[in-house]
């Protein structure tokens, strides 16, 4: 299982990387790959779990936090009506995002970040993503509409594929401030990390 120890931190080479895409059919090695990310998020928010391995909570996970330059990324939370967004997500790429932003008032956080940053992430509030989706042990091509919260916490693990950290994406000038096209996210269901 993954810990802590396995989650590769702020300054490595490899968060900073651009990951490469994944051959299909999924290899055993890839899948296996997928399904310890997988597991991870649900072991983190599992509370006796969590405290038993000191993991820190976390709604989304990319291959590169575990030292895998790999285009996959899972992330699992609730939308603003209680529907569920649970992906695991194989080669995802946006294929168009709205010209509206929006961010988390209380800024975004990272299980690859340990220290507190201040400043905001302006993100397209609507993003149209076209990926391999992997469920019950098979690969389907599907095209997902996301919006506001769940728009966020897809694109924060979707720039890690990037080699990209949300810190990267603060105003260095001015952390705070906010766009006239940003709106903020009026709903979040959990204090989760990305
Ligand atoms: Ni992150």
């Amino acid at each position: 299982m993954i810990l802590m120890n396995d989650i590769v931190r702020e300054g490595a080479e490899v968060l900073k990387t651009k990951a490469q895409e994944v051959k299909l059919p999924l290899s055993v090695e890839d899948e296996q790959t997928l399904i310890k990310m997988n597991e991870y998020i649900l072991n983190s928010i599992d509370p006796e779990i969590s405290e038993k391995y000191g993991l820190r909570g976390a709604c989304g996970l990319a291959a590169n936090q575990i030292n895998i330059l790999k285009r996959m990324l899972v992330m699992r939370d609730y939308d603003e009506n209680n529907q569920l967004h649970h992906y695991m997500m194989i080669n995802p790429k946006i294929i168009s995002y709205s010209d509206e932003l929006t961010y988390l008032p209380g800024g975004e956080g990272c299980l690859s970040v340990d220290r507190e940053v201040v400043g905001l992430v302006h993100r397209p509030r609507k993003v149209t993503v076209k990926t391999y989706l992997y469920e019950n042990g098979e690969v389907k091509e599907v095209t997902l509409r996301l919006k506001d919260y769940i728009a966020i916490v897809f694109q924060h693990e979707y720039d890690h594929l990037n080699g990209i950290l949300f810190v990267d994406r603060i105003n260095k000038d001015f952390p705070l401030n906010v766009p006239e096209n940003s709106t903020p996210v009026r709903f979040k269901r959990a204090e989760e990390e990305k």
